[in-house]
C-alpha cells in the first residue's frame, strides 16, 4: 500500500501510509486505539475507499470497490465482529455468496471439503453444525475458513485474539503458522504485545494515522519499545498500588445460582463478599459463569436461588435502576450492545444513568444544553477522541468507546463497581489509563469486582482473587505486595482447572 490517505470528517484517519506485506510472513500492525489499523486494513479488504494511493498486488495495482474484488485479488479480512448466518450451517455460511454450488441439493459433498479444509489448518468446526451452537471461537473459525475457501492467500486478522480464550489463542496460532507454510501472509492486529513478540515475523506501528516504525524485524524490538512507538512516551508495566486497609461489607453474595441462556445452571452456589477500598478479582478461563455472575449482579438477569446484599440491601428481586441507585455501577463486557447504544450520540450516551435526575432532566424534558455540557466535560476530563459530543457512539474507535463508558459510570461516583474485561481490546496507554482509574476508585472508598481473564491484570490490581470454575468457587487468595507471584500463579491456574484450594493445600502440606 502506498501513500494511503483516508480522511472521515473531524479526522485524518490515514495520512499518507506505507504500508508492505512479504509472502509468507506475519505481519503484526500496532498502534493505539483510533491509530487508523482498522481503516487502513479495510481499505485494502475493499471495505472503504481511499482518498489517495495506491494498492500494488504482486507488483500490480489493483483498485477495489467492493470486498468481492479484494477477495478475488487474494485478499480476506476477517473482522472482529463476524458477520454470519446464525441459522445456518458452517457449510452454508461459508458458500453463502458464491456462484458454485448453483443448487444447495448436494450440500453433503461440500461438507466434506470443508471438513478436509478444516484438517489442512488446524480449524477444529463441525460443518454441519448450526453457527448459533458455536462458541466465539469457533465462529471465528469458520470466518477464516470462509476467506480460505475462497482462495485467501493474504489474511487480515482485526484483534482476533481479543474474543479468544487462552487455549484457543494457541489453536489460532497453530492455524497460522500453518498458513504462512503454506507460503499465505497473515496481517495480524493486537494490543496484547506479548502476543505480537510470539507471533509476528515483522512489525508495523501507526500513530495518529502516521506510520512510526515499518517493518522492523520483531527479534530486534523489546515490548518496551514496541509501547513507546505506539504511544510515543514510554508505559509503565508495574502499577505501583498502595496497601490500603479494607473498609466495610458493601457486596455479600450468599448461594448465589442463576441459568445460562440455554437454561443449563451455570452459577451453582456462589458466595462472595466485597468490601469498600478493595479490588476483588474473579478469575478463570471464560465460559465458567463470569457473565452471568454480572449479569445477576447488576440485576440483568434473574437469580434462582441465593442472595444479593448491597449496602445491606437484598437486591435480587430489584430492577437494575434500584441498584444505580443505590450507587451500583457496571462496566459490561459487552461494549457495542450493552453499554452503549451505537447509533446515539455521545451526549446521550452520557446520560444514560442520569437523564431523569436534574439538572439534566427539567420536568418532563430534556435541559439538552445541560445534557451538552455534561457531555463535554467528560469527553475533556476522560480524553475521549471525537470530533463532537453530537458523533454517534458507532463511529468512536473501541478504545474512546470504552473510554466514554468508564467516564459516564464512574463519574456517578459509585460505591460498587461491577467491571468485566474493561480493558479488552484498549491499547496499552489506554490500558494503563483504566488501571489508574480503578486504583483510584479503590482509594476514594469504592469497592470493586474486576472479573477478567487477563491474569496479570488481575495480580496486579487486585486485593484478593476468586477463581470461579463451572459456576463454583474453588477458593479464595489474598495478594499482598510481598506475595509471590508465581506461587500466586500456580495456585490460580490449578483452581481455573478445577481443583479446589484446600485440595492445593493439601498437597503442598503433604
Ligand atoms: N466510518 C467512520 N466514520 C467516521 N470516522 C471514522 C470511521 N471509521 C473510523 N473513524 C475514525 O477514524 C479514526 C481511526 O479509526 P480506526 O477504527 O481505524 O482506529 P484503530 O486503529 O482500528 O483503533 P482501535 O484500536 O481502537 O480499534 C478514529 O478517530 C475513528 O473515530
Ligand atoms: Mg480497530
Amino acid at each position: 500500500m502506498k501513500g494511503i490517505v483516508k480522511r472521515f470528517p473531524g479526522v485524518l484517519a490515514n495520512d499518507n501510509v506505507d504500508f508492505e506485506l512479504q509472502r509468507g510472513e506475519i505481519h503484526a500492525l500496532l498502534g493505539e486505539n483510533g491509530a487508523g489499523k482498522s481503516t487502513l486494513m479495510n481499505i485494502l479488504a475493499g471495505l472503504y475507499r481511499p482518498d489517495a494511493g495506491a494498492i500494488l498486488v504482486n507488483g500490480r495495482p489493483v483498485h477495489f470497490s467492493s470486498p468481492r474484488d479484494a477477495i478475488r485479488a487474494g485478499i480476506g479480512m476477517v473482522h472482529q465482529h463476524f458477520m454470519l448466518v446464525p441459522s445456518q450451517t458452517v457449510t452454508e455460511n461459508i458458500l453463502l455468496g458464491l456462484d458454485e454450488p448453483r443448487f444447495l441439493l448436494n450440500l453433503k459433498k461440500y461438507d466434506q471439503v470443508i471438513e478436509d479444509l478444516g484438517e489442512r489448518f488446524g480449524l477444529k468446526v463441525d460443518p454441519r453444525a448450526k453457527v448459533w451452537q458455536l462458541s466465539v471461537g469457533e465462529q471465528q473459525r469458520v470466518e477464516i475458513l470462509k476467506m480460505l475457501y475462497r482462495g485467501a492467500q493474504v489474511l487480515v486478522m482485526d484483534e482476533p485474539t481479543a474474543v479468544l480464550a487462552p487455549l484457543e489463542i494457541e489453536g489460532l496460532f497453530t492455524t497460522l503458522r500453518a498458513m504462512v507454510a503454506e507460503g499465505k501472509s497473515v496481517i495480524f492486529i493486537s494490543h496484547k504485545l506479548q502476543e505480537v513478540m510470539e507471533i509476528s515475523d515483522r512489525v508495523t506501528v501507526l500513530r495518529r494515522g502516521k506510520v512510526t516504525a515499518s517493518g522492523i524485524p520483531t527479534e530486534q524490538v523489546t515490548r518496551e519499545e514496541l509501547a513507546r512507538l505506539m504511544v510515543g512516551r514510554d508505559v509503565i508495566f508495574q502499577l505501583d498500588k498502595q496497601p490500603q486497609p479494607p473498609g466495610e461489607l458493601i457486596l455479600q453474595v450468599d448461594d448465589l445460582h442463576a441459568e445460562n441462556d440455554k437454561g443449563i445452571p451455570a452459577l451453582r452456589g456462589v458466595s462472595l463478599n466485597v468490601r469498600c477500598n478493595e479490588i476483588v478479582g474473579i478469575a478463570g478461563v471464560a465460559g465458567n459463569g463470569q457473565r452471568e455472575l454480572a449479569q445477576v449482579l447488576t440485576g440483568l438477569r434473574k437469580c434462582t436461588g441465593g442472595s444479593i446484599r448491597f449496602k445491606g440491601e437484598i437486591i435480587n428481586d430489584k430492577s437494575p435502576r434500584c441498584s444505580i441507585d443505590l450507587g451500583m455501577a457496571h462496566v459490561p463486557e459487552d461494549r457495542t450492545h450493552v453499554g452503549s447504544s451505537p447509533n446515539l450520540s455521545i451526549t446521550d450516551n452520557a446520560i444514560m444513568k442520569k437523564y431523569h435526575r436534574e439538572p439534566i432532566s427539567r420536568g418532563w424534558m430534556l435541559d439538552m444544553p445541560a445534557a451538552s455540557q455534561f457531555a463535554q466535560e467528560l469527553k475533556r476530563a476522560y480524553d475521549i477522541i471525537a470530533p463532537n459530543v453530537d458523533t454517534p457512539a458507532r463511529l468512536l474507535s473501541g478504545g474512546n468507546l470504552q473510554r466514554l463508558i468508564l467516564a459516564r459510570e464512574i463519574s456517578g461516583e459509585p460505591s460498587l463497581i461491577i467491571a468485566m474485561q474493561p480493558t479488552r481490546g484498549l491499547d496499552v496507554g489506554a490500558i494503563e489509563g483504566v488501571h489508574r482509574l480503578l486504583l483510584a476508585q479503590r482509594s476514594a472508598g469504592a469497592g470493586i469486582l474486576l472479573i477478567s481473564e487477563e491474569l496479570d491484570e488481575l495480580l496486579s490490581l487486585s486485593d484478593r482473587v476468586y477463581v470461579l470454575y463451572e459456576g463454583k468457587i474453588m477458593g479464595e487468595v489474598t495478594i499482598s505486595n510481598g506475595s509471590d507471584s508465581s506461587e500466586l500463579v500456580e495456585k490460580i491456574g490449578l483452581m481455573m482447572t478445577g481443583t479446589p484450594l484446600e485440595q492445593i493445600n493439601e498437597g503442598i502440606a503433604g
